[in-house]
């Protein structure tokens, strides 16, 4: 592991860490810069409305495709949408998410299924293999690592990001916005750009590792204790944040306590067929 530095005084050492969790934790084996990062990751609300600088698009493009792909299908595309007026339609779209107004990029990323069905077209061989199920969901995780690694490059860069679930709240109007064909999905939106200096955003604790971390099998465990934990750490960031203090197995739960709790999207499965999407 000659690469990897031991270092005493790495500037994330112990501190975002501590931060991630909001509780002592050891002393990491090791430090990097990209775990800096990966470490200092927050989801940006407020934006300076500067413009990127040329090329950012092409290079978070590239970033994003350097992630892995189930059997290099590639099987994803996004469209990038700067012109204010389809920000702020998006936007509507999405819930009324301001941010995406004020921010000069939204990037939507799509499961891209057309691209493989247009080369079977024109090869004319069959890709009934796209009708399963498994293909949407092969397009729905290369689609998600390909955005994940945009937003590692454009935090490195010193830009913020938000992911914008939200547009999958009415996915019919967000298709026919960009005009998507079939067999094409907006899985979610993501905002880039330079974070407001005014309104910072703080790194939110994450569970306890007790919680999520198993070794070598899955084991039946309690967890109260530390979602107890976890709950009174989240209030504390949000009273830091100036935001209404509520714990977040409350928080959790409500988001998934039914069908009126999915924002329109409980109908997700008959879109996606509308859509073109056999989920066979
Ligand atoms: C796929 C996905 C969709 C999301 N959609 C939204 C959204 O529509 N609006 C929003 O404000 N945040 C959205 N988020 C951001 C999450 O709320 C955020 O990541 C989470 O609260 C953890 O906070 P952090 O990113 O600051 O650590 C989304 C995150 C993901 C991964």
């Amino acid at each position: 592991m000659a690469h990897v530095a031991l270092q005493d005084t790495a500037p994330g050492l112990g501190g975002l860490l501590y931060e991630r969790y909001r509780e002592a934790v050891d002393n990491p084996i090791a430090w990097s810069e990209t775990l800096d990062v990966l470490l200092g990751h927050r989801s940006v609300r407020a934006y300076l409305p500067d413009a990127l600088p040329e090329g950012t698009v092409e290079l978070l493009v590239a970033a994003a495709q350097s992630a892995a792909s189930s059997s290099n299908l590639q099987p994803w595309s996004v469209v990038a949408v700067e012109d204010p007026d389809r920000k702020a339609r998006l936007a509507a779209l999405a819930g009324n998410q301001a941010h995406i107004l004020q921010a000069p990029l939204f990037l939507v990323w799509l499961v891209d299924l057309n691209r493989l069905t247009s080369i079977g077209k024109a090869l004319d061989v069959p890709t009934d293999a796209l009708h399963y199920l498994e293909s949407f969901l092969l397009g729905s995780i290369d689609t998600a690592l390909a955005a994940q690694s945009a937003v590692v490059a454009a935090e490195s860069l010193g830009l913020g990001t938000v992911y914008t679930g939200g547009i999958r709240n009415k996915p019919l109007e967000v298709s026919e916005e960009l005009d998507l064909p079939p067999h094409v999905f907006a899985l979610f939106g993501l905002v880039v750009g330079h974070p407001d200096p005014a309104a910072p955003a703080a790194v939110k604790p994450r569970l306890p590792q007790q919680a999520v971390l198993f070794r070598e099998h899955y084991q039946a465990r309690d967890f109260a204790q530390p979602v107890a934990a976890y709950d009174r750490r989240l209030r504390t960031f949000q009273s830091g944040q100036g935001l209404p203090e509520r714990g977040w197995s409350e928080q959790a739960t409500t988001r998934v306590r039914g069908p009126e709790a999915l924002s329109g999207r409980d109908r997700l499965k008959e879109v996606l067929e509308l859509l073109g999407f056999e989920l066979a």
